[in-house]
């Protein structure tokens, strides 16, 4: 029930928003073209501000609903909520280093096949846990890679493959969960990019052992920072909530006690018997934990991912149909057998096309229209990698090209029709003016 003050101020939240919402038309060259951004509603804010009045500045009820609502759009059975994208996967990776895995726990110098060419926190829990990344190429146009380099690259002591959507173009995630199987190597889906996308008509996210989110505002939904480890498995649900939780054994909530009945009456490790379970401790954990801010924003924005999908997928045609046939650019293109909830609409500018991708983009930058890399590009080229093991199979030949010619716009639910027709309208200027 809501007192009578708190009605009144979150009231004036709706007219404060609605106030910083005047429209403002768009005035191309002028108005900024953001790649990407949070699309933040009246409810959003609302529900933002409501959290605060109720002081709910910690994990809370919030959180475990969004846990709950959020696992169940995917169809999974546990969904931990995280601090960020990078700390879910450096949870998901760090949970398959754990003993409760018997044989299958992976092992310092253990092999995880990842891709060479996206984000680095993709990839640095693989050596925070003292594993060896080892790096395979992926296609032009996907900018993902495929089963058959998966398969190359599995050595004797591959245990595992981590990999992330690219930018929101699902990789053929059904092959590759077949190809871990017939392997016994876990699978982490880093979805971080493309939550709401399909393959086969199922939601990506839902094929590995483990997955990831992150709300960071670039993503399909935001709580400003954020992220998710989803899992259908009861076990590595439960090693997930303890190594984010400070490695505790108890998985009471706060001002919870005894859920188990025995917080006085086990004994573990070379405790004495009936110590305070609370204080437990049975994982070398982090605190990696959000907050009901956070959660309470989340809920808000997750009513709308359906709305916020068909807008990315919208925008992206619009621009695909908007470039078709356009010179010296190669288009991006859906991975057959996906339907992707797009993160950005990325071009490669073609060796011969007679301009190169820092012109194309300063062209761009200067029409207001924000691009950007495909992060890392070819991530071994990197200063962070110069001292770190890992493995190449095969060649990075592809992730080259695009560190050298690829970029991306944004498609993102912010962006008007019209908006994309001037971004469209742009890239095409520029380039008949080469030709
Ligand atoms: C594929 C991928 N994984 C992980 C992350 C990290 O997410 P966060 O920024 O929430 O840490 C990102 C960030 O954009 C990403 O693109």
């Amino acid at each position: 029930m809501m007192s009578e003050s708190q009605e009144l101020i979150l009231e004036s939240v709706r007219k404060y928003h609605r106030e910083q919402q005047r429209e403002t038309s768009f005035v191309p060259g002028v108005t900024p073209l953001l790649p990407s951004g949070a699309v933040i509603d009246e409810d959003d804010r609302v529900a933002l501000v409501g959290a605060a009045l109720d002081l709910r500045i910690a994990a809370g009820v919030s959180s475990r609903r969004f846990e709950r609502e959020f696992a169940k759009v995917l169809g999974l059975r546990k969904a931990h909520l995280t601090n960020s994208g990078s700390s879910a996967n450096l949870l998901a990776l760090t949970a398959l280093r754990q003993r409760e895995l018997g044989d299958r726990r992976l092992r310092p110098g253990d092999e995880v096949i990842t891709v060479a060419c996206g984000f680095p926190t993709t990839v640095y829990p693989i050596l925070q846990n003292g594993l060896l990344p080892v790096f395979i190429d992926v296609e032009l146009g996907t900018y993902n890679t495929t089963a058959e380099r998966v398969a190359a690259a599995i050595g004797p002591r591959t245990r595992a493959i981590m990999i992330a959507h690219a930018l929101g173009n699902p990789y053929p995630v059904a092959e590759i969960a077949a190809l871990a199987e017939r392997h016994g190597l876990f699978l982490i889906e880093d979805n971080c990019d493309a939550v709401g996308s399909l393959y086969q008509g199922r939601p990506t996210g839902t094929f590995g052992h483990l997955t990831t989110a992150s709300f960071y505002p670039a993503h399909h939904l935001t709580m400003g920072e954020g992220g998710c480890v989803l899992t259908d498995d009861l076990r590595l649900a439960r090693i997930v909530e303890s190594l984010r939780d400070w490695g505790r054994d108890c998985w009471c909530e706060p001002g919870e006690n005894d859920t188990c009945h025995k917080r006085f009456g086990q004994q573990q490790g070379g405790l004495p018997y009936g110590y305070d379970h609370k204080y437990t401790f049975s994982h070398v954990g982090y605190n990696l934990k959000n907050t009901d801010l956070q959660a309470a924003l989340g809920l808000s924005q997750l009513t709308k991912l359906p709305e916020f999908g068909a807008a990315r997928r919208r925008n992206w045609a619009r621009l695909r149909a908007g470039l078709d046939g356009v010179p010296g650019l190669l288009l991006p293109e859906a991975t057959p057998g996906s339907d992707p909830s797009w993160f950005g609409f990325v071009l490669t500018v073609a060796p011969d096309a007679g301009f190169t991708r820092a012109q194309l983009v300063a062209h761009l930058e200067a029409r207001r229209i924000g691009t950007r890399v495909l992060f890392a590009g070819n991530l071994t080229r990197h200063p962070a990698f110069a001292d770190q093991p890992y493995r190449v199979s095969g060649e990075l030949t592809n992730s080259d090209v695009i560190t050298e010619n690829t970029f991306w716009i944004g498609v993102y639910p912010g962006l008007s029709i019209e908006m994309l027709d001037y971004m469209a309208a742009s890239v095409r200027d520029f380039v008949a003016a080469r030709g």
